[in-house]
């Protein structure tokens, strides 16, 4: 393990059995406290944005935001931010997206992206790959290519990885940290 996994890995807090019994929740508010860990991510995450040719990073409501909107200022790009459905007041695109139980809806400014982009996606965690799916498919939507998708830490045994395959289409996707 290299000095900023173990900087990163060592700065999030396991919470058992929340949000529900089963389940192992990867807090990142200590991370995020730790400004030394916060800068590293956040140029690690910067490295990826210029090395992946991006012109924009969208961050996911809402710990993509946190993690994306320091990326993009480092990085030098513009930050898009992609909402849960209902808090945007412009023309949106929207895409709704399964949930283990039930659905969920994203949506961006339509004028926010043009052909001429290329986005790199930045999230907290890869789960299952259903929120990132979504986002993808935002994108190409609205015209622009994808240039990535960049997380701090990405759920193995969830499958995420697989099921992103057809969407990314070569894109690369990076996670800083594999669990
Ligand atoms: C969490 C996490 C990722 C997503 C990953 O967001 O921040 O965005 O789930 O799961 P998936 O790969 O299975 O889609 P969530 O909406 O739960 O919370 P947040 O608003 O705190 O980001
Ligand atoms: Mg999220």
């Amino acid at each position: 393990m290299t000095g900023i996994e173990e900087l990163l890995l060592s700065r999030i807090r396991d919470v058992a059995d929340y949000p529900e019994p089963g389940v192992m929740f990867k807090d990142i508010t200590p991370l995020l406290a730790d400004p030394a860990a916060f800068t590293a991510l956040t140029d690690a995450l910067a490295e990826v944005a210029a090395s992946t040719g991006a012109t924009k990073v969208v961050g996911l409501e809402a710990r993509g935001f946190i993690l994306g909107a320091p990326v993009a200022v480092r990085a030098g790009l513009g930050f898009i931010p992609v909402r849960k459905a209902g808090k945007l007041p412009g023309a949106t695109l929207s895409q709704a997206y399964d949930l283990e139980y039930g659905s969920a809806e994203i949506e961006v400014h339509a004028e926010d992206l043009t052909g001429d982009d290329r986005v790199l996606v930045v999230d907290d965690v890869l789960a299952t790959g259903g929120t990132a799916e979504a986002s993808i498919q935002l994108i190409r939507r609205a015209g622009a290519q994808v240039a990535g998708l960049a997380v701090l830490m990405e759920l193995g045994f969830l499958g995420g990885r697989a099921r992103l395959e057809p969407a990314l289409a070569g894109a690369p996707l990076e996670a800083l940290l594999k669990i």
